[in-house]
């Protein structure tokens, strides 16, 4: 070969080398690329064996990758020993200059440790390093007898242009690699952070605990898979399940939703030191609570529980279980943690959102109270009305705003009757005649009480209409059909049920079959007859105790 190779005049040689080398750029992964530049040094260079050895950064050395025609009995030693540049000279020097090195005689080199010495003696060394964008990524070494002539320069220039070659490929099928990598790491990054977003939005939205509850689990599914999912919360110092779900295994006792968490167990230690808490093996785990171990029973194997918390405060515990061990991995559990701190937010707000909602319904309910007390023969109708208008409004499916204006426009419909003179409200008998223009002064008389609150804003059309007949006949606008605002038809409806069946000093009270069947018969005139049908299969329902 090397007679052939001496033979050529160089551009003989490259017209022949460089195909074969452009190969390289053909094949997919770093390590057929090596196997290929081991292969066609030995083969053309003639020699003995090569060897290729890449940098390994974190190591700092040199690990070996490749080699061809290495006897058997050096093999162990060639894959099993990285070559360290503080130990080897040769290499120190051919890294500090970047520059390939001819060792003649390499049995004898000062410049190889005593091993090598052995291994290369009656050979000629040639060494190279694989440098792209000057950098160096690893080293190439080749060794022929020293039978044959040494490396002439045109030869040792040839070889350059194929290890410069091919460390680029190299570079290049790393470069892509490591992109290809990149990009499906933050594709699953961006579609957490979509995912997590997402999140936010729908629990934020909703102040119902249990839309909450439902959005995050529904989420937390959408990124991980587990077998069981429980969500924990905190009343009075003790945690009381909200939900748990499962499409794995049988919901156990103590996972029922309100069950108590009674004694001790993952859930509550995360709870009580407010950090997250994982157990990857729950068989291989020593000491394991009551608790856990039925979880384990069940099937379950990792465990991971991570608490509610809210301004450093835990409120609860998201309790995830996998019959896989060592399931959730540090990333899941990041976000994990990022959704359970969403979800204790929201619920927090939810809770301070109820308690304030509580206190405005305990003011204007004690508002409505003042009305029904002016008069012994109203007490209780304001909540009553309400109660009865919810549950119509409920019947005919409206969405919440809607009950919720029904709710507080039943309970506020006659307020304004605090400015009717009281002789009028305790008359013991119907009305006169001309007593009744100041009584229909009461619906826009409540709406000049309440207007100055702007939280009742949207309820006070109930209030001004809760008198409209549905035939366009009634008070105060003479409003007909669906022209009259939706809430106002349900509680003129509850209204005059609770007026039909409530006793009077003037009139007995009506039974609840006769009071329905009133309604059905002002159905069109007085009221609208959709609003009637839905309360009478509503008050169906509560009468006969069907389902
Ligand atoms: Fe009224």
């Amino acid at each position: 070969m090397e007679k052939m190779l001496q033979g050529m005049c160089m551009t003989e040689q490259i017209e022949k080398i460089p195909p074969r080398s452009r190969q390289f750029t053909e094949l997919a992964n770093v390590d057929e690329v090596l196997k290929d530049l081991s292969r066609l040094l030995k083969k053309m260079a003639n020699c003995s064996w090569s060897a290729v050895y890449l940098v390994d950064r974190e190591q700092r050395d040199f690990t070996p990758a490749r080699s061809c025609g290495l006897p058997a009995r050096y093999m162990p030693l060639f894959r099993e020993m990285p070559l360290v540049p503080d130990k080897l000279p040769l290499l120190k020097s051919m890294l500090r200059k970047k520059h390939h090195l001819l060792i003649p005689d390499a049995g004898e080199s000062e410049l190889l440790p005593a091993t090598l010495r052995k291994i290369l003696r009656r050979l000629s060394l040639l060494a190279l390093p694989m440098v792209v964008r000057n950098r160096v990524m690893g080293a190439v070494f080749i060794a022929r007898s020293r039978n044959y002539p040494p490396f002439s320069e045109d030869e040792i220039g040839l070889i350059r242009e194929i290890v410069s070659h091919a460390a680029l490929v190299v570079s290049h099928i790393r470069l892509f690699d490591e992109s290809l990598d990149m990009a499906v790491e933050m594709g699953k990054r961006i579609d957490i952070i979509l995912t997590l977003d997402e999140i936010n939005k729908a629990i934020s939205s909703s102040l119902s605990p249990e839309k909450i509850i439902e959005t995050a689990v529904q989420s937390i599914e959408r990124i991980i898979q587990f077998d069981l999912v429980t969500v924990l919360r905190e009343e009075k110092g003790e945690l009381y399940v909200a939900a748990a779900r499962s499409s794995t295994i049988t919901i156990q006792e103590a996972l029922q939703n309100g069950a108590r968490l009674s004694g001790r167990s993952l859930a509550r230690t995360a709870f009580t030191k407010g950090e997250s808490r994982y157990i990857p093996f729950l068989s291989r785990a020593s000491r394991l609570s009551s608790f856990d171990r039925e979880l384990a029973h069940s099937g379950i194997e990792s465990l991971l529980a991570i608490p509610l918390l809210s301004r450093n405060k835990a409120k609860g515990v998201l309790l995830l279980g996998n019959f896989e061990g060592g399931r959730f991995v540090r990333e899941d559990a990041f976000t994990i943690e990022k959704i359970a701190s969403q979800m204790a937010v929201a619920l927090e707000n939810a809770r301070l959102y109820e308690e304030m909602r509580s206190l405005f319904i305990a003011t204007v309910t004690s508002l409505a109270n003042a009305i029904d007390a002016k008069s012994p023969w109203t007490k209780g109708h304001s909540e009553r009305v309400m109660n009865l208008a919810a549950a119509i409004a409920k019947e005919m499916g409206v969405d919440e705003q809607l009950t919720e204006r029904v709710r507080l426009g039943g309970l506020l419909h006659d307020i304004g009757k605090i400015g009717i003179i009281e002789a009028l409200l305790e008359k013991p008998t119907t009305l006169d005649e001309d007593e009744f223009p100041p009584m229909r002064l009461h619906p826009g008389k409540g709406v000049a009480i309440l207007a100055p609150i702007d939280q009742l804003q949207n309820v006070l059309p109930g209030i001004l209409h809760h008198h409209e007949r549905y035939d366009g006949t009634g008070y105060p606008d003479g409003l007909k059909g669906k022209a009259i605002p939706l809430e106002a038809r349900i509680i003129t409806v509850a209204d005059a049920f609770d007026a039909m069946v409530s006793e009077r000093p003037y009139k007995k009270g009506y039974s609840t079959e006769a009071a329905l069947a009133e309604l059905r018969m002002n159905a069109g005139s007085q009221f609208d007859p959709e609003v009637v049908a839905c309360f009478c299969r509503y008050m169906g329902v509560i009468t006969t105790g069907a389902d």
